[in-house]
């Protein structure tokens, strides 16, 4: 389904599973850091750029557009996995109540509401040994029945989105979406895919927008590769 089609959320079947945005597939095209601006605590740390921040913004508008498109003016329920996804979740929030002002449609409430979870499962560049998630959240009882969309930075392994799956089932939804800006191209994937993708991504550790790698690097605008010195730098 594209953009312009009039078929929104409420036409979907409750089983049926639907890619409403198609990922940009990025492979093998790197770009060199002296191209960018680099924050000086980052310079040696960066092997190359993969999604300059630009091109991340110009990709996330267009999933608001199409995300729009879907769920109109219904009551839809953001959860922004936390810490990962922060900055994707802000700027798709941003674009998306922009898209709800300028559209003038007459709505009593907002129609988009936010919710933080915080989610980890990684330690250095690989996942937590005892393959445990920690879910710390407000209380979200207030997701029965609702429709939800969990925006996630990352979707790699898919252990994280497939375990958080289960616990928000728990809670009844009606429905649950699933937006994330990237998409690894790993063997090691559960299958798990998003409805809204922005980009799918070659099988490298990433960092910046929010990607951390020990907590660093999440205030670095563009998604970058880190070289050697930093994996050992920051190894905890
Ligand atoms: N970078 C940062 N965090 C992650 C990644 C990654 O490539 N994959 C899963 N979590
Ligand atoms: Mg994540």
């Amino acid at each position: 389904m594209n953009s312009n089609s009039q078929e929104n959320v409420n036409d979907l079947k409750d089983t049926e599973w639907r890619r409403y945005s198609e990922p940009i597939y990025i492979d093998k095209l790197r770009f060199h850091p002296k191209h960018f601006i680099i924050p000086f605590h980052y310079k040696k740390y960066i092997e190359s750029v993969l999604l300059p921040h630009g091109l991340i913004r110009d990709r996330i508008e267009k999933l608001a557009q199409e995300i729009h498109d879907v769920f109109q003016n219904n009551e839809l329920h953001l959860l922004c996995l936390l810490k990962g996804s922060r900055a994707f979740f802000s700027l798709l929030l941003f674009y998306l109540n922009k898209m709800n002002i300028y559209s003038q449609v007459k709505c009593s409430k907002p129609p988009y509401m936010e919710h933080y979870v915080r989610v980890k499962s990684y330690i250095n560049d690989t996942p937590n040994s005892d393959g445990k998630l920690s879910i710390i959240s407000e209380d979200l009882d207030c997701l029965k029945g609702k429709d939800i969309l969990i925006v996630e930075d990352i979707i790699d392994t898919g252990n994280t989105l497939e375990k958080f799956c289960a616990w928000l089932e728990k809670l009844n939804p009606r429905r649950v979406l699933i937006a994330s800006l990237l998409e690894k191209r790993t063997p090691k994937t559960n299958g798990i895919k998003a409805n809204f993708a922005g980009f799918s991504v070659p099988d490298e550790f990433l960092i910046g927008f929010s990607l951390d790698y020990n907590e660093v690097f999440r205030d670095l605008d563009h998604i970058c590769i880190m070289n050697t010195q930093a994996l050992s730098d920051f190894a905890v």
